[in-house]
């Protein structure tokens, strides 16, 4: 005997209560519960439910007795995007994309289809554009591809015998969302609509051995929408990040079980589709103006690409009662460290400041060696003393004031020498590994030589 009830789910993150909430005890989220039946499977009396797939039991095995698998990875021609998988598709692979609405998921994954369409089978599957939008994109993007099957349904139940009849080699679910199992009374993009429909897309594709890309859309808050299972299910999470309002985009893979995450591949959005940035710190540092004060490049580790980004500082004495802090690009509560041991060790009056922060080109820096920069971005704003247009510099900065040594330390110099930086100000403890690139090493143990380099800069322009 099957038992229905009726629950509560919160949309944002799974939270589940017998009588509806106006806010979740559990992410804090107002208005986000909907109902939704839950229907228990019958207890089957005595015997313990067993685990077994086909009916077979599964043994364990000895580690060191099985070979390794091979995972068969196929390119899928934008070499931004292998990057970010890890050197290509894997079969059988489930890859979930997620992204706001209009940065340009539907586009990149045309492309994708342009690049494979040729030699695989791929099925598109939308449920949110028609057949004509989705040639209208086609057109535009200049994709042509032979073996490409598009699908405009939203029922999973139909998408799967369709799935059956074709047989693609990639099956792009655009998005989860908008997929809605009939036996679930719930609406699409409910929380258990999208763990059903996953799951069901997934044990179809792993059985076959056929990659799927899924489509996902973010909540309120940048998230990923629908349970937090989702992203536990699949192989891949991948996020595309970046403000609408300019160009630049980056895929940052969040999640890779065949891969390295913390990879981005850089994308520009032209007329025509998206173009590959294969150099982005010369894309980051254009424009970018000399002989300025409250400036100073940093050259960052987004996996395993060095980075250079420019921070910029705005230092400007407050008419508020509690000085203004704001960050852009970096974490607000790390500037306000920052701020914290200038102010306690150099004596530096930022109290007396607003200070705005923010770092160029939609990039977001959480990695602590952007704390040098950072920090000479904010002297030289204060001072008023620019920062040389030739010196980068990178280092954390621990709360005595003291460099800290960083990773990869070889490979941010020679980009800064690539890029035709002269001067690399980094922790003392780290010069060693530099490397032999044709710049001059500026050395600091703490803060206070930052200091020096700003008096120096003084007596200079006096
Ligand atoms: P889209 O892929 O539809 O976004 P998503 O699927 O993530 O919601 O991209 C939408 C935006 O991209 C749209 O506002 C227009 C822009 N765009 C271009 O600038 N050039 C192009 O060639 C295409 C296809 C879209
Ligand atoms: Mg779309």
């Amino acid at each position: 005997m099957m038992k229905s009830k009726t629950i509560y789910v919160c949309s944002e993150c799974d939270y589940q209560s017998a009588k509806w909430l106006g806010r979740c005890p559990q992410c804090n989220a107002w208005n986000s519960f909907t109902e939704e039946t839950f229907t228990e499977p019958a207890k089957t009396s005595g015997a313990r439910p067993r685990l077994a797939v086909h009916g077979e039991r599964e043994h364990a095995v000895r580690f060191g007795d099985f070979a390794m698998p091979e995972y068969i990875r196929h390119s899928t021609g934008i070499g931004e995007l292998d990057r970010v998988l890890g050197g290509g598709l894997v079969e059988g692979s489930v890859v979930l994309l997620a992204g706001e609405p209009g940065i340009g998921k539907s586009t990149l994954l045309m492309q994708l289809c342009g690049q494979i369409g040729d030699s695989c089978k791929v099925l598109y599957v939308s449920g949110e554009e028609s057949k004509g939008q989705l040639k209208m994109r086609a057109e535009r993007l200049g994709v042509a591809a032979e073996y490409l099957y598009v699908l405009t349904e939203t029922s999973i139940g139909d998408i799967l015998a369709e799935y059956d009849k074709i047989k693609p080699d990639l099956m792009i679910v655009d998005s989860i969302q908008t997929v809605v199992a009939e036996e679930i009374s719930s609406a699409g993009g409910s929380v258990t609509q999208v763990r059903e429909c996953a799951s069901l897309l997934i044990n179809r594709a792993k059985a076959d051995g056929a990659s799927v890309v899924i489509v996902g859309h973010v909540n309120k808050e940048g998230g990923i929408a629908g349970p937090k299972v989702l992203e536990h299910m699949v192989d891949a999470v991948l996020t595309f990040e970046g403000d609408r309002r300019t160009p630049h985009r980056i895929v940052r893979a969040t999640k890779n079980r065949f891969g390295s995450t913390n990879e981005i591949g850089v994308f520009e959005m032209e007329e025509h589709g998206l173009e590959e940035v294969a150099n982005p710190s010369a894309m980051l540092l254009e424009g970018r103006p000399t002989g300025v004060s409250g400036s100073c490049a940093v050259c960052i580790m987004e996996g395993s690409r060095p980075l250079i980004a420019e921070i910029q500082a705005l230092v400007t004495p407050t008419v508020f009662p509690a000085p203004r802090r704001t960050a852009n690009g970096i974490d607000y509560n790390r500037m306000c460290l920052l701020l914290a041991v200038l102010e306690k060790r150099l004596g530096l009056k930022f109290s007396a400041c607003d200070v705005y922060l923010n770092v160029i080109g939609g990039i977001r820096i959480d990695e602590p060696a952007a704390d040098a920069a950072a920090c000479f971005a904010m002297i030289s704003s204060l001072r008023d003393i620019p920062v040389p247009d030739d010196m980068i510099a990178f280092g954390e900065l621990g709360l005595s004031g003291e460099f800290r040594s960083v990773v990869s330390v070889e490979q941010r110099v020679n980009e800064a020498f690539r890029l035709g930086f002269s001067q690399v100000v980094l922790p003392k403890r780290c010069a060693a590994k530099a490397g032999e690139a044709d710049v001059e090493l500026v050395k600091m143990n703490g803060i206070y030589d930052a200091l020096k380099i700003f008096s120096e800069k003084e007596q200079k322009k006096e």
